[in-house]
């Protein structure tokens, strides 16, 4: 083999073999030169050359399992009241999150990890909210002024010129007029701080928050700042879900951490551009720890699965074969609840799924994701039993007609590649985020985009404001797209999967398909995004502004 320099592309090869040889990291080596046991060792062109980062990285395989309670993340208590303009008359509840520095553990035996977190902790705490009942949220950035992960200082908004540490938050999934979306743009420094105002105008759903700071969202969501956020209503109340203590997020990420704790985030050999197209870690993380484990009673559970991690997506099932029951997608309830063996969730994505633990009184249960078990369940003997079963049918969701819709967007994911083949970065619509815009819907129009993925990786593909439903997903001739524009299907059209029948506010857009979704733009006029939840696409040129105008 010839000395070729590594390209970013074989680099992130090696970076998605580093889950598989943990045992070579934990040698300290961070080696890409031990392919025992890598199961993607078949697919490596070259051995890439990494400088190794500067503390070896902890083999998770090698900490004891479940030794740490599963975090709960506590309930955001408001400070008070606060009247707003836009509810002249009344006082809303006033909540204020303040992102602070501050040094957790993982695991028991690992130190702590500096992390920064939304109330000073990850996952920060929960916000909770009824249908109809506005709230405001001042968001406070109290970080230090240095940012602390590799930014790169060649993504579009993340100049030298431009403040290290820069936030602002956004909750995803969240019906809210644009100046209280958290724009990209609209980031704030250290000493600042925001106050947003939250309608809740919409169904009980599983939403969560985070931070969406132009060219740096992937360094500050990996450094923890993100949290869940719940609406519930009267209806999915009167349905006898599992509730109180037994309705509870689990948040899931991935992380890369060194044996002094630190969070390690990856960067590729060019130290003048550090950006990498993906971030997968070796260690999940289930609400912040490691190999958690939670004591339940022998009934059923609601769990809100949400999957923030940067770029990894997880297919998750219980050790005993038990199904998981999805009950809820992305935007709440689904029609009727389907049993699942595997769950897949891609980055945002979120399942809220219910788990029966009953006549399991004293035993163990894992939650694996694909074979490894990351959680376990400890069910306790002689504890509370709930009678009863799940609704057969738990809302109603019409579908969207896509003969009602105004106009077809045909709206391309793709990479841009360097002269070597190496991607440099990622776009919409063949555009760059500072383009002008082109995607204007008419509020309270239907609309339906058509996501043409020209490239190798399913892209998890969210809309802000709007939810959607998935029509359907149809192969397409590729070369008959790059030869002419022109989309030529080359198969029947797949229709969306059972669990994907319900409201959703991100979708996984596949590699040679066109993913069809469609919408009513209902909300309020202004300017809002559109993006790969790929955190490294979305922070490289992976989303464009929309303006939504007025009916
Ligand atoms: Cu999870 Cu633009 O958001
Ligand atoms: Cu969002
Ligand atoms: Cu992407």
């Amino acid at each position: 083999m010839t000395s070729e320099k590594l390209s970013r592309r074989q680099f992130l090869r090696g970076l998605i073999d580093v889950v598989g040889v943990a045992a070579a990291a934990d040698m300290g080596l961070f080696a890409w030169s031990s392919p025992m046991g890598d199961e993607h060792a078949m697919n490596r062109m070259v051995m890439p050359q990494l400088a190794s980062p500067k503390v070896p990285l902890v083999n998770p395989v090698t900490l004891a399992r479940f030794v740490d309670p599963l975090p709960l993340p506590p309930l955001a208590q408001p400070t008070g009241t606060r009247a707003h303009p836009a509810y002249p008359g009344r006082e809303l509840p006033y909540y204020r999150m303040e992102m602070r520095a501050f040094s957790a553990p993982l695991h028991r035996d690992l130190p702590p990890t500096p992390q920064w977190g939304y109330g000073g902790r990850s996952p920060g705490p929960t916000v909770q909210a009824m249908r109809g009942e506005p709230l405001l949220i001042e968001w406070v950035n109290a970080l230090p002024t240095q940012h602390f992960l590799p930014i790169d200082y060649n993504i579009h908004g993340a100049e030298r010129s431009k403040p290290q540490v820069r936030t602002v938050a956004h909750v995803h999934g969240a019906r809210v007029p644009a100046a209280c979306d958290g724009y990209p743009e609209e980031w704030f420094e250290p000493g600042h701080s925001a106050l947003y105002h939250y309608p809740n105008g919409q169904d009980a759903a599983t939403l969560w928050y985070h931070d969406h700071a132009m060219g740096i969202t992937r360094l500050n969501m990996y450094a923890g700042l993100f949290g869940a956020y719940l609406i519930r209503d009267a209806h999915e109340q009167s349905l006898g879900l599992p509730g109180g203590d037994c309705d509870l997020p689990l948040i899931l990420c991935d992380r890369l951490i060194g044996k002094d704790g630190q969070l390690y985030y990856p960067v590729s050999d060019d130290p003048d551009a550090p950006w990498v197209s993906e971030c997968d870690g070796n260690a999940i993380l289930c609400n912040g720890k490691l190999y958690p484990f939670l004591e339940v009673e022998p009934r059923r559970y609601r769990l809100r699965l949400v999957n923030v991690a940067n770029s990894r997506f997880y297919n998750l099932s219980l050790s005993n074969g038990r199904p998981l029951v999805q009950v809820a997608s992305d935007q709440g309830l689904l029609a009727a609840p389907v049993p699942r063996q595997h769950v897949a969730l891609y980055p945002a994505e979120r399942a809220d799924v219910v788990v029966d633990f009953s006549g399991l009184d004293g035993k163990q249960v894992q939650l694996r994701q694909q074979s490894e078990a990351i959680m376990e369940f400890r069910v306790r003997d002689r504890g509370r039993h709930d009678e009863g079963a799940l609704p057969t049918t738990l809302s109603t969701i019409e579908r969207i007609a896509p003969a009602g819709a105004v106009r077809d967007r045909v709206l391309t994911l793709g990479e841009q590649d360097d002269a070597g083949g190496n991607p440099m970065m990622m776009l919409l619509g063949g555009k760059h985020w500072s383009a002008p815009i082109t995607e204007n819907p008419r509020q309270n129009s239907v609309e339906t985009w058509s996501l043409v993925n020209l490239t190798g990786d399913v892209h998890p593909v969210h809309l802000h404001l709007v939810r959607f439903q998935v029509v359907e997903r149809c192969p397409f001739d590729l070369f008959a797209w790059n030869a002419s524009k022109t989309l030529k299907f080359t198969g029947a059209a797949l229709p969306p999967e059972p669990h994907e029948m319900g409201w959703k506010d991100t979708v996984r857009a596949d590699p040679g398909m066109v993913t069809r979704i469609i919408m009513r733009f209902e909300g309020e006029p202004g300017r809002y995004v559109w993006h790969c939840h790929l955190l490294e696409h979305e922070d490289n040129e992976m989303m464009r502004p929309y303006q939504l105008l007025p009916a």
